[in-house]
């Protein structure tokens, strides 16, 4: 006992000998001042910065140490300025400290803000040589670095803290400069939310502006892309989608959440990932998917309710990877795998690979994992996975026209379970129809595509019941609606649509038509058949009060020169002579322009099929049952009269009905 205590001692006295201590007064800004410290140009004027400013002005904590330190966005030194008063990004300039002797054989000290080598950071002037030590972490919380001087010991030098950065993040914050006899331990702060994101979903706003889309997804505010995660849970439909919690435009992109027991009455939650920092490294969640974890596989089931796993990009500096989130509450609170680090790492190809599928493969027993890695040459990489954790390289499959967020789905032909072929589609839904044998996708289709107009980087609901593939799809283009339309969200999802693989003269071919569950929103249905549409006939003239219409047509242009349909704030033109369908579309900048929504658009047996819907902001059109579809926004028009008409000849109309929609919203 005695031995161990004089041991112990004698250790205890060797840590006292070599203690950590300030690389020179004042290297912990802790007297207040630059005291030892020379400033030049405007960066560092008004500090040290006392207490904790990033908390002040609602971002995430500083992690100073003491109650000093140099927060280059911050405006308060305890004089001027005030707690969460801010500087800038723009401002530019260094700090260089006093000549001090290097005695440790470490320096340590704390860092955070902009992640720009060469731009912001420290570096130790020694020898005549400028060393960069480290630069910030693309986050406000500062966290411990260590850097191996060993060979400069007995050395004189100086620490200069620079900003050249003007732009995002062209700060840099950093406290506490020590000389230590080991590293610093890896600070304790390695997982953190991104605190300028809020998960609340905005209790207070409504549905009711009379420009906001009433039987289309659109966030309760701020901006909305691509939709993530779709599942089906055995009770509600899932939608996560990528968000921007603070704002109307992309950015701090993020899972909002939805569910719904019908795809179209949705009720929007907590929002569900959120952006965080980890290994120094911050990032925003870009696209993905989720999976039910139906034979628990993660091994992370709670009770009887199946793990839900969220597949995501991580988006951070200076390359994206992919990452895992699970739930064990059915999708209403998230541990990230690992702490959010990656369980597929960047493949090498692109610092942008993003957006990963994952499905189930019976025949296999496996996890699939499907992953936009490269443009040009378009590679689509397949991994393998027992665990979904980790994962396994499967095949590439090699396609220019590849690019985010790949889908893959499997349907059977004419409804037949005997014959049920992979589909693979892209962003913009580029398609191809074949097989796939558990690691790898053989085509039996040249590239296809069935859509146009702003539908992009669809998904469909993972486990929908009955077999069924729907899918729904982001409106990608329009303007800033919230600008322009007096409305609080900016940017809509496209009505939910049934996909479908069909036999036609020219093959297979993936058939998109709006699910049937578009029944629940009818308010009256209005039928007419066998109508000429001659001068003085207009089948809407005792419905000028329509507003969301379900339009459904077989009509035989016979010789007229276009048929026009007047609807609520939209107006679309069938022009025969080049077989095509015109609607209003509207440009990102909000001018109002001409769009084709179907083209080849041609009679079949003399007859035209044709289903519209119109939304407050949208018009979605489908050919032929959904041979073709397409979803446009529009720029709202004034209509003095809602009609339907034929220019420069005579039209017949066989069949018609115009459904009118109540609003999913209440
Ligand atoms: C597609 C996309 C995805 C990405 C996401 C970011 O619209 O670019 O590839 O994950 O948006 O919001």
């Amino acid at each position: 006992m005695k031995v161990l205590q004089v041991i112990l001692l004698v250790l205890f006295a060797c840590v006292e000998i070599h203690a950590d201590e300030l690389l020179f007064p004042n290297a912990d800004f802790e007297q207040g001042t630059l005291e030892n410290w020379t400033a030049e140009g405007e960066a560092f004027r008004i500090q040290p910065t006392r207490g904790d400013n990033t908390s002040a002005r609602n971002r995430e904590p500083s992690n100073l140490q003491g109650s000093w330190w140099i927060g280059g966005y911050e405006r308060f030194n305890g004089t001027v300025g005030e707690p969460g008063a801010t500087a800038g990004d723009h401002l530019t300039g260094t700090l260089t400290s006093r000549e001090f002797e290097i005695k440790h054989p470490y320096i340590t000290f704390r860092i955070g803000a902009g992640h720009l080598p060469g731009e912001v950071g420290v570096r130790l002037l020694v020898d005549g040589e400028s060393i960069d030590l480290a630069t910030g972490v693309d986050h406000e919380t500062m966290v411990m670095e260590s850097s191996d001087v060993r060979q400069h010991i007995g050395k004189l030098a100086r620490l200069q803290i620079y900003d050249t950065a003007t732009g995002g993040w062209g700060h840099i914050n950093v406290d506490d400069f020590r000389g230590t006899e080991s590293p610093a331990p890896e600070t304790s702060m390695d997982f953190v939310l991104d605190a300028r994101v809020k998960p609340s979903s905005y209790p207070d706003t409504s549905y009711d502006q009379p420009l906001r889309p009433q039987f289309h997804f659109v966030s309760k505010k701020n901006w909305l892309n691509d939709p993530n995660g779709m599942l089906f849970d055995g009770e509600n439909y899932h939608l996560f989608f990528q968000h921007n919690p603070n704002g109307t435009e992309w950015g701090n992109m993020t899972w909002g959440h939805a569910i719904s027991q019908d795809m179209i009455h949705w009720k929007q939650l907590e929002h569900a990932l959120l952006p965080y920092r980890v290994d120094r490294r911050s990032g925003t969640i870009f696209s993905g998917t989720a999976v039910i974890d139906h034979n628990n596989s993660l091994g992370k089931q709670v009770g009887d309710t199946k793990t839900i796993c969220a597949f995501f990009t991580f988006a951070a500096n200076p390359s994206f990877y992919q990452a895992m989130a699970y739930s064990t509450d059915g999708g209403f609170t998230w541990t990230y795998w690992n702490e959010g680090r990656a369980i597929v790492d960047n493949q090498g190809f692109d610092q942008g690979e993003r957006d990963p599928k994952v499905f189930w493969h019976e025949a296999s027993q496996k996890w699939v994992m499907v992953l936009w890695v490269q443009q040009n040459p378009g590679r689509v990489r397949w991994f393998t996975s027992t665990n979904l954790v980790d994962w396994e390289f499967a095949s590439d499959l090699m396609r220019d026209w590849a690019f985010e967020c790949m889908d893959v789905v499997f349907l059977p032909v004419d409804g037949d379970p005997e014959n049920v072929k992979c589909v693979i589609y892209d962003a913009s839904f580029d398609y191809e129809i074949g097989t796939f044998d558990g690691k790898q996708f053989h085509a039996e289709t040249e590239t296809l595509q069935n859509v146009r107009g702003n539908y992009y980087a669809a998904q469909t609901f993972y486990q929908a019941p009955d077999g069924r593939a729907v899918q729904i799809g982001w409106m990608r283009g329009g303007p800033n609606s919230a600008k322009l339309f007096d409305v609080p969200h900016n940017q809509q999802m496209a009505f939910p649509v049934e996909l479908e693989l069909k036999s036609t003269p020219e093959g297979v071919r993936l058939f998109c038509s709006p699910i049937s569950e578009i029944e629940t929103l009818v308010a009256e249905t209005h039928e007419f058949k066998n109508l000429s549409l001659r001068e003085g006939v207009n089948p809407l003239s005792d419905l000028q009060d329509l507003d969301l219409v379900d339009l459904e047509i077989v009509f035989s242009p016979g010789e007229a020169k276009e048929v026009v349909f007047d609807l609520p704030r939209t107006q679309l033109r069938y022009v025969a002579e080049n077989h095509q369908l015109l609607c209003n579309g509207v440009t990102e900048s909000g001018e109002r322009r001409e769009e084709v929504c179907l083209e080849q658009f041609t009679e079949r047996d003399g007859k035209i099929h044709l289903r519209v819907l119109v939304d407050r902001l949208s018009v979605e059109t489908y050919a032929f049952g959904g041979e073709a579809f397409s979803a446009n926004y529009i720029s709202p028009i004034d209509q003095e009269t809602l009609s339907i008409h034929s220019l420069g000849g005579t039209a017949v109309i066989h069949d018609l009905k115009i459904r009118e929609l109540n609003s999913a919203w209440k």
